[in-house]
């Protein structure tokens, strides 16, 4: 939420910062900033819109200075326009700051600044941060480091930050609390990133700030970082480690958009998430990553599992996954819900966070919550050194590759495979499945790569039936059991990049209220693919028929029955039930990403929208 690229070293910083923002765009996207330092003083560049638009507004303006620091948007205080744009700048114009995060205490500070007499020119809460440090600095006489710290300490909420000052034109200073910061260096050359997105091109050497790290970069300098909780502010030794992120993973490789290109590479990311942890023998299945806690997790009285969006549909998958084949009671929560309750939790529990970002702000606060109940916090995220993969007590990755679409879809399919191994790999060791299923069910979820293969090469025929899709104002999508959280995903996916109004909906529910919206205009999405509840789903679509709704199935191949119902039906392979959220999602996919497109909006980028969503 909200992307923060700055530079400071031998080459030109404008180049560096404008292509950072584009590979941050997918952060926040309503408008972008830049400053400049140019011998003197800095020079600011602001835009609403996206990157595209500051990059065009700055040419042929002065863009020289071989340091500085960009921003793009996603607006939490004020709507987005040039006035609340980051950088946002002292009155006297002798420094410049940009954020992410939230300041939470922004409303009394913003009162108290005022009444020593500094004037805001935008809406935000970030704003408050330089006056704030302003403030300190004509108060306290000391240098803008310091001031900084000083200023941070006041602060409640979340930052990340990157600061531009005239006092000393050969120096960045960079800040972090909950909002995550790295700093790339390429010899004397420093780059920042909110994410390894704009510093992989130039450097893989990278360090992570810590919550309360404030850094100091200076030109021709090594690196220095204190910690605001630090009483002493003891200079501490920065640890650089390798970025694992490469260029081409941020590349469109030839795809229109990136959710196209990332719907194609679930093959891949659910080969991926499976690599090394079925034995060659293909008869153990081991996640490294929680060893050490497995036992917690075999004598767990309960599984809470936490997550957001398509993370929790992931969520209640895992659901059906344990409690089957581990037979430990499992909760699933919306982490935004979880984390206001007064949840009751026990040592006995263990509590699983499913991320995609690793930085999903809700999720966050409810493993915060797990671990102050003396709860077992486990992990399940896809991007490496994430908060989430800091904060939990053990976990596994997913190995899907950087996610770019806003819309998640590999993500989903590499979350629901780890809990796949996660389960069967419980399961094994409690003796709670027969040596037979353990060794069908690991060779079922072997095939899964070659079965959404398949579904990809229908993409032409899920095309013709997006021309109906679109043309309709609502959606409904059915499931039952464990395409029950399918059912919720297909919805979410057409609503997010079509806007399209979509509800999920277990099928048997609809006759408790959601039937009285079937009409001719409604297409009714039903995966009904060979499960225990085939017949029982057979005769909820009879019932929609009986009201003139449109039915479009997804079936097992080879099915006649609901085919003949259907005015289109998508055929997927056969697959153990279990395992079929991992290819039935896969078509609705391909059919909201088709209807968006047929609709001309924006995939990558759907409206209001942002891909990590670090704030509450
Ligand atoms: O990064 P996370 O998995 O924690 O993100 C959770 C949700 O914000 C995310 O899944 C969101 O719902 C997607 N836009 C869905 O496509």
């Amino acid at each position: 939420m909200c992307g923060i690229v700055a530079y400071l070293g031998n080459r030109d910083a404008y180049p560096i910062l404008i292509e950072g923002l584009r590979k941050l765009e997918y952060r926040g996207y309503d408008s972008a900033g830049v400053a400049l330092m140019q011998d003197d003083h800095i020079q600011m560049y602001k835009k609403k819109g996206r990157v595209d638009e500051l990059d065009q507004y700055c040419s042929g303006r002065d863009t020289r200075g071989t340091a500085g620091i960009a921003h793009t948007r996603w607006a939490t205080h004020g709507e987005p326009n040039e006035e609340n744009a980051h950088p946002h700048i002292a009155e006297d114009g002798s420094m410049a700051l940009i954020h992410n995060g939230i300041i939470e205490n922004y409303l009394s500070l913003k009162k108290q600044l005022i009444q020593e007499g500094f004037t805001f020119k935008s809406e935000t809460d970030t704003e408050v941060l330089v006056h704030l440090i302003k403030s300190i600095q004509k108060k306290e006489d000391v240098a803008l480091p310091e001031a900084v710290m000083m200023a941070l300490s006041m602060v409640e909420g979340t930052y990340a930050l990157a600061i531009l000052s005239v006092d000393d034109p050969d120096r960045l200073i960079v800040a972090k609390k909950g909002s995550p910061l790295l700093i790339g260096r390429d010899g004397h050359d420093y780059f920042v990133g909110s994410d390894g997105a704009p510093i992989v091109e130039y450097t893989q050497d990278v360090v992570y700030l810590e919550d309360g790290d404030v850094g100091v970069i200076k030109r021709g300098k090594a690196l220095k970082i204190r910690n605001i909780n630090d009483e002493k502010h003891l200079l501490k030794r920065p640890s650089f480690q390798k970025l694992e992120l490469s260029l081409e993973q941020l590349e469109k490789g030839g795809f229109d958009t990136y959710m196209l290109k990332e719907i194609f590479e679930q093959p891949k990311a659910v080969i991926d998430s499976m690599r090394g942890r079925i034995n060659l023998k293909k008869d153990v299945v081991s996640l490294g990553g929680i060893i050490e806690y497995e036992q917690k997790m075999l004598n767990a009285r309960r599984f809470i599992i936490v997550a957001c969006g398509t993370s929790w549909h992931a969520g209640l998958v895992a659901e059906h996954l344990f409690e089957t084949l581990v037979r430990i009671p499992v909760e699933v929560e919306y982490a935004s819900e979880f984390r206001y309750r007064d949840p009751i939790i026990r040592e006995d529990d263990v509590l699983i966070a499913i991320s995609q970002s690793g930085e999903t702000a809700d999720t966050l606060a409810a493993v915060e919550i797990g671990k102050k109940h003396g709860a077992t916090v486990i992990g399940i995220c896809n991007v490496v050194g994430s908060t989430l993969a800091r904060e939990t007590m053990a976990g596994s990755y997913t190995h899907a590759g950087p996610e770019i679409g806003v819309a998640s879809t590999k993500a989903f399919t590499a979350q629901v495979t780890v809990l796949t191994l996660m389960a069967l790999s419980l399961a094994e060791k409690k003796g709670t499945i027969s040596k037979s299923q353990y060794h069908q069910l690991i060779n079922d979820l072997e095939s899964i790569p070659n079965k959404i293969s398949q579904v990809l090469e229908q993409e032409q025929h899920i095309q013709r039936i997006a021309q109906y899709v679109a043309t309709k104002p609502n959606a409904m999508f059915l499931g039952r059991g464990v395409n029950f959280p399918v059912a919720l995903e297909g919805a979410l996916k057409l609503k997010e990049i079509s806007y399209i109004h979509a509800e999920g909906y277990p099928a048997a529910e609809i006759k408790h209220g959601p039937i009285a919206l079937v009409d001719t205009n409604m297409p009714v999405i039903v995966i009904a693919t060979e499960q225990k509840t085939y017949d029982k789903v057979v005769s909820n679509i009879q019932e929609i028929i009986a009201r003139k709704g449109t039915i479009i199935s997804v079936v097992t191949e080879g099915d006649t029955a609901v085919k003949k119902m259907s005015k289109f039906c998508i055929e997927i392979p056969k697959t153990e039930e279990l395992l079929t959220p991992l290819v039935a999602s896969v078509p609705l996919q391909l059919l909201a990403y088709h209807v968006a497109v047929i609709r001309d909006c924006d995939v990558d980028k759907p409206r209001n929208l942002a891909k990590s969503v670090s704030v509450e």
